[in-house]
């Protein structure tokens, strides 16, 4: 148990590391693209802008030590300013760090900002160019939970390496070359190694808080299961008096919490003395260093002072460095998820050179297609249909024989197994898949519609689409009179998922949107299955409209709907049983007649 416990952080840290190679390779671009000169400007000026900082920064207790030697009668200042000169030059400089700061802050997050846009919009796009079969099995709310998380993570890393462990480090390489050069070679030895003892215990004791927390979130998660598992329970409870034992269950668990959460604060503790202790000696061992100069007459009391005031300097940053480490582990596991969703490869995909579809006629061919979700259930065995264009082609069939996924293969949502799908002679595979939309309008079974007006979703149907275009296909929708009833008229919103409207409405809505996108071949997959008689008789009118000049491939369940249609397919077990016009059918006495029949009969018992 500890040992798979072990593997499994190793594994977690091989990960991480591979991840923050990956966003470094992912995210350079966005800083230096070759296209866009103005960023490129913009990121060198924030460098200059950094480097000016420090390099003031680090000028600033030499002022400092001026200052105070221009009081105590010693040293050669470098500047002739005398001692309140001197100061104000401190004060200035001072200043100057901070704006050159701010400058280079600014200068940066228009770089910043626009490399986080692009980010989220290249996953979010790569989102919809996913698989039908990557989309149903996986929840909407996490995806767009992992751009978010992904995207903060990129910012965050952003900021903190180039505006937190960059600059201390520029910093610390700064101080230490002044050190050597202004004192000798000692110093820098000592604050060199103070550095990094204290670098290496910051990182190994937050490493091991890391866990500590871990198990901290672990056990509260546990405990507030086990109340709420109780309290759901509290009548069986009660039958078996079990109040005291479950009160028992659950101060073992908040046990636990409590022993975790001490350790956590205690450890916190245990950091910052440790670093204060690490970052102390090193000060007390370089000023006493100084000290001794002083006193044997090489050093200044200046200098005394500006050592001081370096070692502060490099204390403050350093403070943070256990958060921004444990920060952005954090980031990079964040990132990583959405790296990983980055790379998923879409399994659809446009052929290298795929030319657009050529419709004519818009004949759909289906020749021998073999297909399974899943390729021990083949769905479809050996379809083969030829739909004429401007035919009216029904499909019929038991629930679960393979109708719907015709259509799915014919959007190419999937690929078939065998054989294939051509539409004017063109296989479906050779084509964009853009073209290829654009030549198929789906209705299906369940219209679903943009929390927004009715407008805008009868809009959606064509990009640019006018009003007098809007209205005419409510119009063949036979939905116009209604809309026109609501007191908002074609500005009514709609509600999530188009719920404020009934059935029907809805369904009518999707009707006139597909009617707008006017394209050659109609697909109607149950398109009136969910609604009642009446209703559907309505529709039906508006459907019989809109497929008038096109090819149309409806599949329907309820027979009486598609009477009227040049052919009927009848279905079954991933086959065609039966096929002819519904005189022929009826005349057969085969599977299409015993559907009738009994669909027949039920429509009298309705009646
Ligand atoms: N995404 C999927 N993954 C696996 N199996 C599926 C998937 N979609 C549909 N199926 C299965 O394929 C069969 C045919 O489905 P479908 O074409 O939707 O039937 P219908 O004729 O009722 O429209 C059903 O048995 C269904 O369980
Ligand atoms: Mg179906």
């Amino acid at each position: 148990m500890r040992k798979r416990h072990t593997a499994s952080e190793e594994e977690l840290k091989r990960a991480e590391q591979r991840s923050g190679w990956r966003t470094i390779r992912k995210v350079a671009p966005y800083l230096w693209p070759d296209d866009k000169p103005w960023v490129k400007r913009r990121v060198v000026l924030a460098l200059l802008a950094l480097l000016a900082s420090k390099l003031i920064a680090v000028y600033t207790p030499m002022l400092y030590r001026d200052a105070v030697d221009a009081l105590a009668g010693e040293g050669v200042p470098m500047l002739a300013l005398g001692a309140v000169g001197l100061t104000v030059a401190y004060g200035m400089a001072r200043l100057m760090t901070n704006g050159f700061q701010q400058l280079r802050d600014a200068l940066f997050a228009a770089v910043g900002q626009r490399a986080l846009r692009q980010l989220a919009l290249e996953t979010f796009t790569h989102i919809h160019r996913l698989s039908m079969r990557y989309h149903i099995t996986r929840k909407t709310g996490g995806l767009s939970r992992i751009i978010e998380r992904g995207v903060k993570g990129v910012d965050f890393l952003l900021r903190f390496l180039l505006f937190s462990i960059g600059p201390l480090v520029l910093e610390l390489v700064l101080i230490a070359g002044i050190l050597f050069f202004l004192f000798d070679v000692w110093y820098l030895a000592v604050v060199a190694l103070t550095i990094a003892v204290y670098v290496w215990f910051t990182f190994a004791v937050t490493e091991w808080r890391v866990k500590l927390r871990r198990e901290m979130n672990d056990q509260d998660t546990d405990a507030n299961q086990k109340a709420i598992d109780s309290l759901l329970n509290f009548e069986t409870v009660k039958y078996f008096g079990a109040e005291s034992r479950e009160a028992a269950r659950y101060d073992k668990a908040m046990e636990g919490y409590e022993r975790a959460a001490l350790l956590t604060s205690y450890s916190l503790s245990f950091l910052n003395f440790g670093q204060s202790f690490l970052i102390t000696g090193g000060l007390v061992i370089v000023m006493v260093m100084a000290a001794m100069g002083v006193q044997n007459g090489a050093l200044t009391v200046g200098d005394f002072v500006m050592v001081n005031a370096y070692m502060i300097q490099i204390t403050m940053p350093l403070n943070f460095l256990g958060t921004v480490y444990r920060e952005i582990r954090q980031s990079l596991v964040d990132m990583g998820e959405m790296f990983d969703l980055l790379e998923q490869p879409s399994e659809i995909a446009d052929k290298p050179g795929a030319s657009a579809l050529k419709v004519g006629g818009g004949r759909v061919t289906l020749d021998a297609v073999e297909f399974g979700y899943d390729p021990e259930r083949p769905i479809l065995k050996g379809v083969s249909l030829d739909v004429a264009p401007g035919q009216t082609v029904a499909i019929v069939g038991p629930s679960g024989s393979g109708k719907s996924t015709i259509g799915r293969l014919l959007f190419r949502f999937y690929d078939v197994g065998g054989g294939a799908l051509r539409i004017d002679g063109q296989d479906v595979r050779d084509v964009t898949q853009d073209s290829l939309h654009d030549a198929i309008g789906v209705v299906p079974q369940d219209t679903v519609l943009f929390n927004d007006t009715i407008r805008y979703n009868i809009a959606y149907g064509r990009d640019g689409a006018t009003e007098g275009e809007v209205i005419a296909a409510a119009k063949s929708a036979q939905i116009h009179d209604f809309i026109m009833g609501l007191p908002q008229g074609y500005d009514t919103a709609v509600g999530e998922r188009g719920l404020k409207l009934s059935g029907g409405e809805k369904q009518r809505v999707g009707i006139a949107r597909t009617l707008l996108k006017n394209p050659p071949i109609l697909l109607l997959d149950e398109a009136t299955s969910a609604l009642d008689t009446e209703t559907e008789r309505e529709i039906q009118g508006a459907l019989r409209r809109a497929g008038e000049g096109r090819t149309v491939l409806t599949i329907a369940h309820r027979l009486s709907t598609i009477a009227d249609a040049d052919r009927i397919i009848v279905l079954e077990d991933g086959r065609i049983a039966e096929q002819g016009t519904h005189a022929d059918l009826l005349a057969a006495r085969g599977r299409y007649w015993s559907l009738w029949q009994r669909q027949a009969a039920e429509q009298e018992d309705a009646a």
